[in-house]
């Protein structure tokens, strides 16, 4: 269906929505699976909106756009490609894009990530002078940094103290200063992330990294890249190549090569385990019907507050200080995913810090401004280690927090699991990965290729061309 207006249940929602005012559903709803406890109890649905969605959602044929994801179909139509960021933590044998088998490919880089990571962790990987490596710095910029950044921000009670592990991305020059500031040119490895093995700050980052190292570059530097020619036309030894590849959008990258500063931080277990809980909500997302489907559902949300209520921004407040980058990451995700063209309302924006910083700086503004903001908070029942009783007085406020915008008439969610570990992260991932792939279904957009940044890089090429200066 190109046209949402075209659809029986979308008309019936808008009747649906007339008759709506913004009274909370009352009734205790709540989704168990992949470890995740999903209360969507205060929002502003009832029996019926739900039993419309699920209408809306079959009559798009929601389940086969879904096998289609995972079964390598060119669902990214504009650019003629797969979506298969699902196979980077498949366990199936055979996954076939244009007849081949990319598992084949999936499971040989996942065993040269671990070769890397445990000589760099084991300090058997040496520079050039024969000293180990005890700093990674990764060069690299959206989806080939947010994610890396956040997972090693949000896994580092599982990381080695011994390594530094630093990320920088952007062409501001502070970038780069602050990024090898400290650190010994002779016992650093950078790995050059770069899908396209073309973006500006990338490039110009990495070529500031070969003259700060000097002379013999083959033991400083790694590519992540799906343009091999071209990292080897850098400098970077055939051997220090590990590939990304066309059917892996970006920015849901992270659990191939890109995620190899992840690995070398955390290990080759660990990211075992992150992958393992993005398997399980893959499988829960395959299998559960659309009413106990926990991406769906908070893609039904987020349709519903974004194309009926009209709320601009959706705000996402993890209660962990471990999780303080998963909004940027997010925000990546769903806008650069959902900010499409279309003849209704498409991807909302993202915002979000940490809780129980938040409700000492925007908080306000959501209990007694006028704005109406949908909120999910995330949280964990335990502290991975705890301080006295500072996880009880976390968690406490997280509740207060939704207790008290429920009284303010702001909806919210929460989702809640044991505790933050590699395999919860992985299925946060994963969760989130799939609500956007549901709204863009419903949205009738491509979420997966990203055309609209292009004309700022090609402006800044042309400015550069003319100097003509500000
Ligand atoms: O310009 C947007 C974008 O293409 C993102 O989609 C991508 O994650 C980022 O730039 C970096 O691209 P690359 O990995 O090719 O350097």
């Amino acid at each position: 269906m190109s046209n949402l207006s075209d659809s029986r249940s979308w008309k019936a929602l808008w009747e649906h929505y007339q008759s709506f005012g913004r009274v909370f559903s009352g009734k205790d709803y709540k989704l168990e699976a992949a470890g995740i406890s999903f209360d969507f109890s205060s929002h502003f649905i009832t029996e019926e909106t739900i039993a419309l969605f699920l209408g809306l959602l079959e009559e798009l044929r929601l389940k086969e756009k879904i096998s289609d994801m995972f079964t390598g179909k060119k669902i990214n139509m504009t650019e003629g490609r797969a979506a298969l960021h699902t196979a980077l933590r498949s366990r199936e044998d055979e996954i076939l894009v244009e007849g081949e088998n990319v598992m084949r490919e999936v499971r040989r880089t996942l065993a040269r990530m671990r070769r890397v990571a445990v000589a760099v962790r084991g300090g058997s990987w040496q520079g050039k002078a024969g000293k180990p490596i005890r700093n990674i710095v990764n060069i690299g910029i959206g989806g080939s940094d947010l994610g890396p950044v956040m997972a090693t921000e949000a896994l580092k009670a599982y990381s080695s103290r011994e390594l530094a592990i630093r990320f920088i991305a952007n062409i501001d020059p502070a970038a780069f200063i602050e990024g090898v500031s400290g650190l010994d040119p002779e016992e650093t490895l950078f790995l050059v992330a770069s899908k396209s093995f073309t973006t500006t700050e990338t490039l110009k980052n990495a070529d500031a990294a070969k003259n700060w190292v000097s002379g013999d570059i083959s033991k400083h530097f790694i590519a992540l890249t799906a343009d091999v020619a071209k990292a080897r036309e850098f400098g970077v030894h055939e051997s220090n190549i590990l590939p990304l590849w066309d059917w892996v959008s970006g920015r849901y990258s992270m659990m191939g090569a890109i995620g190899l500063p992840i690995m070398i931080a955390i290990g080759p277990e660990y990211f075992d385990e992150m992958l393992a809980g993005a398997r399980e909500v893959d499988e829960h997302f395959r299998s559960a019907e659309f009413g106990n489907n926990i991406p769906a559902m908070m893609a039904v949300l987020g349709v519903w507050y974004n194309n009926f209520f009209e709320a601009e921004t959706h705000l996402v407040l993890p209660y962990s200080q471990y999780l303080h980058r998963f909004p940027a990451y997010l925000q990546q995700l769903v806008m650069e995913s959902s900010g499409k063209p279309a003849a209704h309302q498409t991807g909302e924006i993202v915002w979000g810090e940490p809780g129980t910083n938040a409700q000492h700086s925007f908080m306000q503004l959501l209990h007694q401004g006028t704005k109406l903001v949908p909120v999910d908070f995330v949280g964990f029942e335990n502290a991975i280690e705890d301080v006295n009783d500072h996880h009880k007085i976390l968690m406490a406020n997280m509740k207060a927090q939704r207790e008290a915008l429920k009284k303010n008439g702001q909806p919210s969610s929460s989702l809640v699991l044991e505790r933050l570990t590699p395999k919860a992260l992985g299925s946060l991932i994963a969760l989130y990965e799939h609500k956007v792939f549901v709204e863009g279904i419903v949205w009738g957009i491509n979420s997966f290729d990203q055309p609209g940044v292009e004309l700022g890089k090609k402006l800044s090429r042309n400015i550069l061309k003319t100097d003509t200066g500000f």
